[in-house]
């Protein structure tokens, strides 16, 4: 059995499987330009975060109708389940699918088919939280959050993701402002590429709660004071940063000093279709390549549900944390 968790950096976009893609494509007559899912898998090698969402994009025109974000949510929940994943905590990309034609109520409709059963089917608890691309205009995140006002029983919050570098949280200042109007919790990608000025300004401007990834917070040390004392967790993505380059190797990863720092960290897949690896597996591979002491991999999975946003159940927060406490490993 493995390790109780709970997901809290997962773009469902990013849990294509290359199989699901061909067949959605068929599906739905799109063309994909990749012969096969070798083919695919063989553009899997990324130089950096904007590679990687180049093909990330690409790959979406296959999701077109209710039923395809159904599936594609299906089927990441069966994986998670698999992997010990209690509760988890969905990103989407809304403006990635309007700007193709796609309308909101689709995806949140969509996704809601599989989200809406999950603990039933899957024995996993959801929360969507919507994703801003910050690479777009603020003016267009404005607007996503309008077209989001029709659904928003069914969204916990708002995130900021994409390509980070030259678009910095304070950009965002008055879609966050709104968002927390609305009772929206609030996340953001920080410190992933960007610079560690980007987490404090996520954190000062945009209000968030959690920081995703947030990994360059270790060039500044008294940023890391300030997570530690203020408690903000931190949804590291390990297998992504090996891919994405932001780290060399695993062994490199930061991982170990952060909780040696005492920071409050997460593991988490961010894209398992693209990085190698589901939630299980991103333990994992931490656990055998970073060597962290069982001890280590219990703080992690009690991380996670403490950090996630089950403040209106906090009877099932207990029972989770219960879950982790009683783990036996294997
Ligand atoms: N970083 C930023 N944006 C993203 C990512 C990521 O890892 N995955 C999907 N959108
Ligand atoms: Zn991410």
């Amino acid at each position: 059995m493995p390790l109780p968790k709970a997901e809290l950096h997962l773009h469902i976009e990013g849990t294509l499987e290359p199989e699901l893609a061909f067949a959605l494509a068929a599906r739905n007559g799109v063309g994909l330009p990749y012969a096969d899912t070798d083919e695919l898998r063989e553009a899997y090698r990324f130089e950096d975060l904007q590679s990687f969402l180049n093909l990330y994009y690409e790959l979406m025109a296959v999701l077109r109708t209710e039923r395809d974000f159904g599936d594609l949510a299906d089927a990441y929940l069966a994986r998670a389940a698999a992997q010990g994943v209690r509760h988890a905590e969905i990103f989407f990309d809304p403006q990635a699918h309007i700007a193709r034609g796609v309308a909101m109520g689709t995806v949140v409709e969509g996704l809601w088919r599989a989200l809406g059963r999950s603990e039933q089917t899957h024995g996993v608890s959801t929360q969507l939280i919507m994703c801003f691309l910050r690479d777009e205009s603020a003016e267009s995140a404005m607007e996503t959050l309008e077209a989001a006002k029709p659904y928003l029983d069914r969204i916990v919050g708002v995130g900021l993701d994409s390509a980070e570098v030259g678009h910095p949280p304070v950009k965002f200042r008055e879609v966050y402002e709104a968002a927390a109007g609305l009772g929206l919790r609030r996340v953001a990608h920080a410190g992933e590429e960007g610079p560690p000025s980007y987490i404090v300004e996520a954190l000062d401007v945009l209000g968030v709660e959690r920081v995703d990834h947030g990994l360059r917070c270790m060039e500044d040390e008294a940023l890391v004071e300030r997570l530690v004392r203020e408690r903000v967790p931190l949804t590291l993505c390990p297998l992504s940063n090996v891919r994405l380059r932001a780290v060399d190797a695993l062994a490199d990863h930061p991982l170990p000093a952060m909780l040696d720092a005492g920071l409050l960290c997460t593991v988490n897949s961010d894209d398992p279709a693209y990085f190698g690896g589901y939630a299980g597996d991103n333990f994992d591979a931490v656990r055998s390549t970073l060597g962290l002491s069982e001890e280590r991999l219990r703080e992690l999975a009690r991380n996670s549900f403490l950090a996630s946003f089950l403040e209106h159940d906090e009877e099932r927060r207990a029972r989770y944390l219960a879950e982790v406490e009683a783990y036996e490993f294997g």
